[in-house]
């Protein structure tokens, strides 16, 4: 089971990489190389690699609901720029200050600050220019529906929102109690695993029913995932995960490894996939590959 949902995700990954490349900026314009190039370097350099999870969920919820399988790669790769800028902030100095992602230097390190602030604003706008596009859907009401969903899980009450949230609990006087942490997590991570899900099922035109199962599926799974992370963070090691770990613990990152230790932290994303698997009964055999993924995230080493 495992090797198929492997070989599936590699296969996503690989076209999500080639649908990048033909929607990213070009550097040279008829042989000439633009001034801004880079920037636009950078932007390239920040979307390369990554397991691609996020383009998994969107293609295979929008697969489900017998979506075309290029115009759900549209969708998934507008949601891995808004994933590679996120990462490239959460990387900078005043952030995270990581100077290793995904076995390479971060954004920053391999150009400069201002070019990974510029790379990561300008690949947010990318993704809805994406999104917004025509060829993405013929439907102007169901582009609008996906430009909504991604801009709502990205901003505020998503994931932006909850890196504000992991900043200032660094330096908090108390810590994070369980359900703060949870919803901390749910913002940070979970908000964007949700959205992936939820385009996919825009994409494919989903009934709502179905469109809640799935996000009820996104939902404990992204806090899974996020738990995970973290455990790869406690136990990980550099050379496998391919960025720093031992980290958040001396960092004063609100963690359920904190809260649970390394064992409840593992029995909680255990719990929280059997609970996202769940979710999913309604699809029937359809959401598989979702339920395998689930089954995958938790044993990944990476
Ligand atoms: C890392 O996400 C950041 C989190 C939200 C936990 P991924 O583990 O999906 O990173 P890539 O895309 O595979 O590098
Ligand atoms: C990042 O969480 C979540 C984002 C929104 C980027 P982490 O800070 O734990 O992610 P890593 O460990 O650096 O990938
Ligand atoms: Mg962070
Ligand atoms: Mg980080
Ligand atoms: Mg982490």
């Amino acid at each position: 089971m495992l090797e198929t949902i492997k070989e599936r995700l590699d296969a996503v990954a690989d076209d999500t990489a080639v649908m990048l490349q033909s929607l990213l900026p070009r550097t040279e314009v008829d042989g000439v190389r633009c001034s801004e190039a880079r920037l636009l370097d950078a932007m390239h350099y920040a979307t390369e690699g990554g397991k691609r999870l996020r383009a998994f969920l969107a293609v295979e919820s929008a697969l489900m609901f017998g979506a075309d399988r290029t115009l759900g790669l549209r969708v998934a790769a507008a949601i891995e720029c808004i994933h590679a800028y996120s990462l490239v902030h959460d990387d900078l100095p005043c952030m995270d200050d990581d100077d290793l992602r995904r076995g390479r230097p971060t954004t920053h390190k391999k150009f400069d600050e201002a070019t990974a602030v510029l790379a990561g604003d300008a690949l947010q706008s990318l993704a809805f220019t994406i999104l917004a596009d025509p060829a993405t859907h013929e439907n102007p009401f169901t582009r609008c529906s996906l430009v909504a969903e991604l801009a709502r899980a990205a901003g505020a009450r998503g994931m932006v929102g909850g890196q504000m949230i992991d900043i200032e609990a660094e330096n908090a006087d108390v810590p994070l109690s369980l359900a703060e942490t949870s919803r901390l997590q749910r913002m940070k991570t979970g908000a964007l695993i949700e959205v992936s899900c939820t385009c996919g099922a825009v994409l494919g035109g989903a009934s709502a029913s179905n469109r809640r199962a799935l996000e009820f599926f996104a939902r404990d799974f992204g806090l899974c995932f996020q738990i995970c992370d973290d455990l790869l963070d406690a136990t990980g090691d550099v050379e496998t995960v391919g960025k720093a770990v031992a980290k958040d613990s001396g960092a004063g990152k609100a963690t359920f490894v904190d809260l649970l230790g390394v064992d409840g932290a593992r029995e909680r994303a255990k719990l929280l996939t059997e609970q996202a698997k769940s979710h999913l009964a309604p699809l029937g055999s359809r959401a598989k590959a979702l339920s395998d993924l689930a089954d995958y995230a938790l044993l990944r080493d990476s």
